[in-house]
Order: C-alpha cells, then structure tokens, then sequence
C-alpha cells in the first residue's frame, strides 16, 4: 500500500505540470483556435525539442564591473510591475547586466575565480535557464536567443521578428509585445528529478521565483520597467524555444524595456 501510494504521487507531481497547462483549456476557445500556432511555430514544432546548438552565434556583452548605484533598499522600495515601455531600444550593456546580474556567474560580475551563480538553487544544480526574446535591444537582432551563462552572451536560436506572434498568441496581452525584450524563465526539470525525484516540480519553481525577483530589484536598480506574466500558451513558447515541455519548461516570462 505504501509503495503503491508513493508511485502515486511520484505521478502526480508530473501530471500536475501537465494539468497546469494554458494549452487545453485556451485551445478551447475559437478565436485561440485560429490564431494559435503560426506558421513558424508550426515549422519548430516538427522540428522537436532540440539541444542547444554550442556552436551557434553567441554575443558576447562586457563583463560587469560596476554595481548599479541603488542601494538595496531603494531598489526594493521602487520595485514594482509596469507594463508600459518606451519605444526606445534597451541598451545592449544595461541588457547584459540585467541577466548577468539576476542569474549570471558571480565570475561575470566581479570575483574571477568564483563560480557560483547570482541567485540560489536547490542543490546548487541552478535549474532555472534564460530564453530571451529580443524585439528592440540595441545592436541585437530580433529573434529568440539562449543566455549563455558562461559566456555571459546570447546564443542565437532563431532570427526574426516575433511581435507580431507575441502580440496575437503568445501572451494574450498586447501591452507587452511593445517591450523591449521578454525573458522567459525555464525550468530544467530534468537535471532537478535526477537529484530529487518528484520534489524537483515544488524546487524548480522557487528557484524560478529567485531568478524573478531578482530580475526585478535589478530593474529598479537600472531603472528598468518590468512585469511578470504567467499568462502564456505552454506549448507554443516550449516548442519555438526548443523544449520539451517536461523536462525542460517555460513557467515564468518577464517583460522588460525602458520605462515611458
Ligand atoms: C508568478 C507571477 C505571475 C504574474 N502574472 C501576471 C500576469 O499574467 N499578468 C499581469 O499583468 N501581471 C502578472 N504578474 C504581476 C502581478 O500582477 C504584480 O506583481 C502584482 O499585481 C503586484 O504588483 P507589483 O509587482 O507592482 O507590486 C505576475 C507576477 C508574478 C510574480
């Protein structure tokens, strides 16, 4: 009884995931129905999930040696969400620091010898990778991208302009495809079940939420404008990014740019 209870809910963890999905539910609606899935999105979801490509193009930002002047307190006193953006592109340093800074190596910021990331992780397997969407980020192409958090770099995955799709499907909330550039936080369920089974669900998302808050204290520290959204079609973001939805999976997406 016991070992049947415990298979149980080593299933449940993953079929929670799963139930937790936007994609049934808003699939249901008709007006989802046809605007869901684009045509590159359809040509990335015959692709399958994929390895991130180590050879692919990868732009380097400067190595961070000067903090943001806000001091902690402040920052935390002016952190807040804001969905309105500047039509202003995002300095690609500023860009640098935000995901540097949020979940980057400490050795891209300032101790060369120190290995560990700016946020904490369960078991110290730093589970929670950044995607970013570049959709006006100054001499960065418009496309999807992996951070690269050795490199401390994007590594292309694809080109393109996304607004369009980020405006209509994505998100289901217009006001953040005039962002400069969405970060999408994924959870890299499969490194974490290896270590702790179906415990990795519960610890993926808080070393999430880690990663969220710290992007938004860096914000206010750059005076960045930033909003956390939940609101996405799972499938849709999984597949275009290359993710297999379980093991690896989008479960936050961030929305930063210049204030207005
Ligand atoms: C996990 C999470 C999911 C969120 N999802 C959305 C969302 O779907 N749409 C939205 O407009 N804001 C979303 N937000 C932002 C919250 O609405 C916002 O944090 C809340 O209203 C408090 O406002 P403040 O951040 O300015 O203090 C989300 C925030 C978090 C942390």
């Amino acid at each position: 009884m016991k070992t049947k209870k415990k298979i149980l809910a080593a299933d449940l963890a993953c079929d929670y995931h799963v139930a937790s999905n936007n994609s049934p539910w808003l699939l249901k609606l008709p007006v989802i129905r046809q605007i869901n899935f684009s045509e590159h999105v359809q040509e990335l979801m015959e692709e399958g999930p994929r390895q991130l490509d180590t050879n692919a193009d990868t732009q380097n930002f400067q190595r961070i040696t000067k903090a943001p002047e806000m001091s902690l307190f402040d920052a935390l006193a002016r952190r807040k969400s804001s969905r309105e953006f500047s039509s202003k592109p995002l300095d690609l340093q500023k860009f640098g620091q935000l995901l540097g800074l949020s979940n980057g190596l400490r050795s891209n910021v300032g101790n060369a010898n120190d290995a560990s990331r700016n946020a904490p992780s369960a078991g110290s397997l730093c589970s929670c990778e950044m995607y970013v969407l570049a959709l006006n980020v100054d001499d960065v192409e418009k496309g999807l991208y992996h951070y690269d958090v050795g490199a401390h770099g994007l590594k292309q995955i694809r080109l393109g302009d996304f607004k369009e799709w980020v405006k209509r499907m994505l998100l289901l909330q217009s006001e953040l495809s005039e962002a400069s550039a969405l970060i999408f936080l994924a959870s890299n369920q499969g490194r974490l079940r290896t270590k702790y089974g179906p415990r990795a669900y519960r610890l993926g998302l808080l070393d999430a939420g880690h990663v969220s808050e710290n992007i938004y204290l860096v914000s206010a520290a750059l005076n960045l404008a930033v909003t956390a959204t939940g609101g996405f079609i799972d499938d849709e973001l999984n597949h275009s990014l290359g993710l297999d939805g379980v093991d690896d999976c989008v479960v936050l997406v961030l929305a930063i740019g210049e204030p207005v």
